[in-house]
């Protein structure tokens, strides 16, 4: 009788430790299957994508109770879990295995509700599931998945008593965000700690490869995706004015949808450094007419410079992350002006000659994305040199031809001049063009014309060689391109 007051009171102990109930704990404890590894290895890489699965779910609910940090935890320790079921697949189909464990449907509750879970969860991971597994894998020399369910064993048990810390503190927002506004990942086992150590307390890696998770880091990624499809979307927008004829609008689209791609670029950079490792894929663009497609660019540029940035920004300095302030900032001016450059289009959609005077050449600031109808001295955003702005123009040319003028061809009459014609293009890609050069004589009555049809590379340049003989004085020439015949009609002017 003394004796089961004694072990009743240890088993007390135990279950105040662990803040669940004994009978929670002892269906998960007999509820642990053991098999082989191999069997092992598929029911952790189940359980971990599950946990993967319900943490993304718990930190959507936590972010709309407003408790962000605690999202951005949920949000670290799924990653954590992530490379766990990560790392036991890959054994597992080294082992043979050929279809991976599918995770469960999430059963989302309240942000107390789910950090229970998320706590339990955790608790019977670490003691009784991966004791469970380890002792087997030890026992059939299975070293790599042996060495796996340790880390996750050690990780596991941190994920607990974090998640039992902030359940605790659940009330207390200034100790949640003092203490879990900025949490680290170690990106080999998956420790989650509120701050960087010197090394992984469990699997010894250098704390400087740990992961940070602050605001900004997500903000980065949602900036990545957003940025990524309105690039996609742009590139789609643009073949679609071409199609329609509008080859202003084409080129408008394209710069912009340049401007778009350097800005996922840069905030990738960023993200990456802070420990990213997934780069968020584009959005399949949903492509209508040019009008629709203009309407829904400047709706896309308004919410990012009205909206979105903003937040991002403020959210970057509050958290001292000056690179990423950067960033936010010229996105954001450079979306205002794609956005007031989209609505000027939109509106005049119909006035062709006012498009062609406006939109014929644009250029793209290659630092921060400002799309604008002439070359500036500097660029009004970043202050980049107008002379690096990227010019989107259907064509022009530079031309070499014995020091000549070419307008007129001043040369000795009975003479053959060679001239070497550079057309540059950025903004047909792969394309072939059609380029005719016409011979004037002194009256403007053509002469002769020779044509060649020319494939342009995306921001290549081609050389056309003439040989113009000079019949009689004050003949001139001129040159045209058509884009083939894929785009009549004539899109450039005379060039000279
Ligand atoms: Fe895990
Ligand atoms: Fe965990
Ligand atoms: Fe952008
Ligand atoms: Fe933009």
């Amino acid at each position: 009788m003394k004796r089961t007051l004694c072990f009743f009171l240890i088993m007390c102990l135990i279950v105040s430790m662990f803040t669940i109930s004994p009978a929670v704990y002892a269906e998960q404890y007999f509820a642990v299957v053991v098999g082989s590894t191999l069997d092992n290895l598929l029911a952790s890489v189940q359980g971990e994508s599950s946990a993967t699965a319900a943490y993304r779910a718990f930190a959507e609910k936590a972010y709309e109770e407003g408790y962000d940090a605690i999202a951005r935890l949920f949000l670290a320790t799924a990653d954590a879990e992530a490379k766990h079921a990560e790392d036991e697949w890959a054994i597992a189909q080294a082992m043979g295995a050929t279809v991976r464990p599918a995770a469960d449907v999430p059963v989302v509750g309240t942000t107390a509700e789910n950090l229970k879970t998320a706590f339990d969860g955790e608790t019977y991971e670490y003691i009784a599931m991966y004791p469970e597994f380890l002792e087997v894998a030890k026992a059939e020399g299975m070293t790599a998945a042996a060495r796996i369910f340790e880390f996750a064993l050690e990780a596991e048990t941190v994920h607990a008593a974090n998640y039992d810390d902030v359940l605790k503190n659940l009330g207390n927002a200034t100790y949640i965000n003092a203490n879990y506004g900025v949490v680290y990942r170690c990106p080999v086992c998956g420790e989650v700690s509120k701050e960087r150590p010197g090394r992984c307390p469990i699997c010894g890696n250098n704390g400087a490869n740990y992961a940070m998770y602050n605001q900004t880091y997500f903000n980065l990624l949602a900036a990545v995706h957003g940025e990524s499809s309105a690039s996609a979307a742009y590139s789609a927008f643009a073949l679609k004015a071409k199609e329609d004829g509008y080859a202003e609008v084409y080129r408008l689209f394209e710069a912009t949808s340049d401007a778009e791609a350097k800005h996922a670029n840069d905030e990738w950079e960023l993200a990456r450094a802070m420990g990213a490792s997934v780069r968020p894929a584009a959005d399949v663009p949903v492509v209508g007419t040019t009008a629709e497609n203009l309407q829904t660019a400047f709706d896309g540029e308004t919410y990012e410079y009205k909206v979105m940035y903003p937040e991002f920004l403020d959210t970057a300095k509050a958290e001292g992350m000056t690179a990423a302030a950067r960033i936010f900032e010229f996105a954001l001016e450079a979306e205002t002006v794609h956005a007031g450059n989209y609505d000027d289009v939109l509106k005049n959609l119909s006035n062709a000659t006012y498009i062609k005077a406006n939109y014929s050449v644009v250029y793209r600031c290659p630092v921060c994305g400002e799309v604008s109808k002439e070359r500036p001295g500097r660029c009004p955003i970043c202050g980049n040199n107008g002379a690096n702005y990227v010019m989107y123009s259907f064509s022009f040319l530079t031309y070499a031809c014995d020091g000549q003028p070419i307008g007129t061809l001043d040369a000795a009459v009975g003479k053959t001049l060679d001239i070497d014609i550079l057309l540059t293009t950025n903004d047909i890609a792969a394309e072939s063009v059609a380029f005719f050069a016409a011979l004037y004589d002194k009256d403007g009555r053509m002469v002769s014309i020779v044509n060649q049809n020319l494939a342009l590379a995306n921001t290549g340049f081609e050389t056309v060689s003439l040989s113009v003989p000079i019949n009689e004085e004050g003949m001139s020439l001129k040159t045209f391109i058509w884009d083939g015949m894929t785009f009549a009609p004539l899109i450039t002017e005379y060039l000279f």
